[in-house]
């Protein structure tokens, strides 16, 4: 952001209007707790009293977590799971830039702690961003390889959203109008980067932000985040690699709702009733997606070897369950079921 010079036009707008700016740029891919740290020094030497976030998921969950810090000071750790931050943050204006984490709109963050290479998830209320402004035109330079793996990650928040134990009459229709518009837009967005197909991810991406942070993400998501912790697969790229094989995994926990997800992405016709036909149609039009956005399989990921890979399985079927996504899964897993799905996905 800092390089291509989008900073410089926020920070131009900004200052146009009569306000101090300082920029913090010392956010990583995977946000990690010390990167967050020395966030909130700069924020703190500048007597910053709002925060704005430029970027992917990784710099708005940073910027999330970094205006929380002041009334949160304690050690991270302490802060894990859902509404145990203790204090209030400070205004945070969320500006998305790669049409996929749909960070902006919801009450999550995941920071990595660097002590036990584990992502910390952080729910609260107080972490959902005051403002979010979506412009189509920040996402307009992704490159493709990362227009698949967040349009992949938006087409998760989608479909887990709605296969959630937590999905309400309120979240449906947010989850079914972001996997109906990825089914629209994504082929698009990654073929030619069409503006109008980005236009439509980024608000898909929205979407599946605002359903998943009311009904949570499942079992992909459990499953992807020790894989960004362990081998630092990017959050979007852990997710793709994961979407086909869980899916057929979870397709007899839901069959009617795995059927719907086929109708919304255009891969049975709308009336097709015949649910356990459109369960093999949508795991085969996944696999079929993933071809098509040239998402790689776990194997051809650069540091991920065999070797390694089996070594840290009974820790990352472990830290899959501790996060508790697993359980909201139409089918909850048995760590031995998670270590044989992430060998399916090699
Ligand atoms: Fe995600």
């Amino acid at each position: 952001m800092v390089e291509s010079g989008v900073a410089a036009g926020v920070v131009a707008g900004l200052e146009d209007a009569g306000l101090a700016v300082a920029v913090f740029d010392g956010v990583e891919p995977d946000p990690t707790d010390a990167a967050v740290d020395e966030g909130r020094a700069a924020l703190v030497a500048h007597e910053a009293d709002v925060v704005v976030g430029l970027g992917g998921g990784s710099a708005l969950d940073a910027a999330k977590t970094i205006a929380v810090r002041g009334g949160n000071p304690g050690p991270m750790r302490q802060y894990m799971g859902y509404q145990e931050l203790v204090g209030a943050g400070l205004p945070v204006i969320a500006i998305p830039t790669t049409a996929g984490t749909g960070a902006e709109a919801t009450r999550v963050v995941v920071v990595t702690d660097t002590s036990t290479d584990t992502k910390m998830m952080l729910l609260d209320d107080r972490l959902c961003p005051t403002v979010a402004l979506v412009d189509v035109e920040l996402s307009a330079t992704m490159p493709r390889p990362l227009t698949a793996h967040v349009g992949v990650d938006t087409l998760t928040h989608g479909i887990e959203a709605y296969v959630s134990a937590k999905a309400t009459d309120e979240t449906d229709p947010l989850a079914l109008a972001c996997v109906r518009r990825c089914g629209e837009h994504l082929p698009a967005a990654w073929e030619d980067g069409d503006l109008d197909a980005r236009a439509g991810m980024a608000r898909a991406a929205y979407e599946g932000g605002a359903a998943f942070a009311n009904a949570s993400v499942c079992l992909v998501h459990g499953m992807s985040r020790p894989l960004g912790a362990v081998f630092h697969v990017p959050h979007g790229l852990s997710n793709a690699v994961l979407l086909p094989t869980v899916t057929a995994f979870s397709l007899q926990g839901a069959p009617e709702r795995y059927a719907e997800v086929a109708r919304a992405l255009g891969l049975v016709a709308d009336d097709a009733s015949d649910v356990a036909a459109a369960g093999e149609a949508l795991v085969a039009g996944l696999e079929d997606l993933n071809r098509r956005l040239e998402v790689p399989r776990l194997r051809d990921l650069r540091g991920v070897t065999r070797e390694r890979f089996d070594a840290a399985l009974p820790k990352m079927a472990q830290d899959a369950l501790a996060s508790g996504s697993p359980d909201r899964n139409p089918v909850v897993p048995t760590a031995e079921q998670i270590e044989e799905l992430y060998r399916r996905a090699w």
